[in-house]
């Protein structure tokens, strides 16, 4: 059984015993229901430092009132058993109440690579992200935190709110693990149905394709078309948004160059699905 600390006092004396030994600390933050992507995540981190910690929080400011707040997958026994499995060190699984507390006012808001995409559906999403992201990184103050490329708008989202507030972190981007057929693994694969299941899948096969002709001189704005085109044809019921963007900033982008990333958010039924590929 991996330790399981539930508030920030004890978090830190964890970690200052731990760099009292001269170990490094590696900090995973999830919101829990543990999948391959997350456990890919943690690998990274034991090898980037002594001690692995992960965090388990699902983060009520990133949810909207009409999100999946309530229903949002949990899976704590199971949780647990595969982060001891996997030699994690420590467990921080603070209450709302321990990150929230009363008369909490604060948030961080990161604008730039935070704008558009995901914030044009989900206007709160990120600054709810960034504020607990910011809150665990200076309650852990770990080396090195892991995010997971499946979430790329919010992989550049924490680089620039690190960088903008000094934060003494490195932070690690690994990249998306996929079921064998393609679809990225995501906590909310669960609400698919067998047959929205069977549609997911082409939502990688479909970015990959994308991809290849931009790659081989496609232009930009027909390859988003056909893209839209395939996706509908493919069954998916929403498409919120599709883009080619450069890698760091996301300013779309109406000509390919180095680091571009092409972008989706599509949703199936009651399911949103995001995924992304680089170029
Ligand atoms: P959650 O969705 O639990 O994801 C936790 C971390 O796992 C994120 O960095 C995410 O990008 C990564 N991840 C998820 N699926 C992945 C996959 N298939 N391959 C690789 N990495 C994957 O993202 C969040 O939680 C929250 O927003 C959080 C950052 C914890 C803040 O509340």
């Amino acid at each position: 059984m991996a330790n399981i600390v539930r508030n920030v006092g004890a978090l830190r004396a964890a970690v200052a015993e731990y760099r009292g030994s001269g170990e490094r600390v590696a900090l995973v933050p999830t919101m829990g229901a543990l999948h391959g992507g997350h456990m890919a995540l943690v690998d990274a981190a034991r090898g980037a430092a002594e001690r692995t910690i992960v965090s388990i929080f699902i983060n009520p400011t990133q949810f909207a009132p009409t999100e999946d707040l309530a229903s949002y997958p949990r899976s704590e026994a199971e949780d647990l058993r595969q982060l001891a499995e996997a030699g994690v060190d420590l467990v921080f699984m603070p209450a709302p109440d321990e990150v929230y507390g009363a008369g909490f006012a604060t948030s961080v808001s990161v604008a730039g690579p935070g704008a558009g995409l995901e914030s044009a559906a989900r206007p709160h999403f990120f600054t709810g992200v960034a504020t607990v992201v910011a809150k665990l990184l200076l309650q852990c103050l770990p080396d090195a935190a892991a995010f997971g490329e499946k979430d790329y708008q919010q992989l550049q989202v924490v680089r620039r709110l690190v960088r903008d507030l000094d934060i003494p972190c490195e932070i690690l981007a690994i990249p998306t693990v996929r079921e064998a057929d393609g679809l990225a693994c995501s906590s909310r694969n669960a609400y698919l149905t067998p047959a929205e299941r069977a549609v997911a899948a082409g939502l990688y096969e479909i970015l990959q394709a994308m991809a290849q002709r931009l790659a081989t001189g496609g232009a930009v704005i027909t390859e988003i078309e056909d893209g839209m085109r395939c996706l509908e044809q493919a069954g998916f019921d929403v498409i919120d948004y599709l883009a080619l963007c450069d890698g760091e900033s996301l300013v779309p982008l109406s000509e390919l160059h180095d680091g571009a990333r092409l972008l989706a958010a599509v949703r199936l039924g009651n399911t949103r699905l995001i995924d992304n590929v680089a170029l």
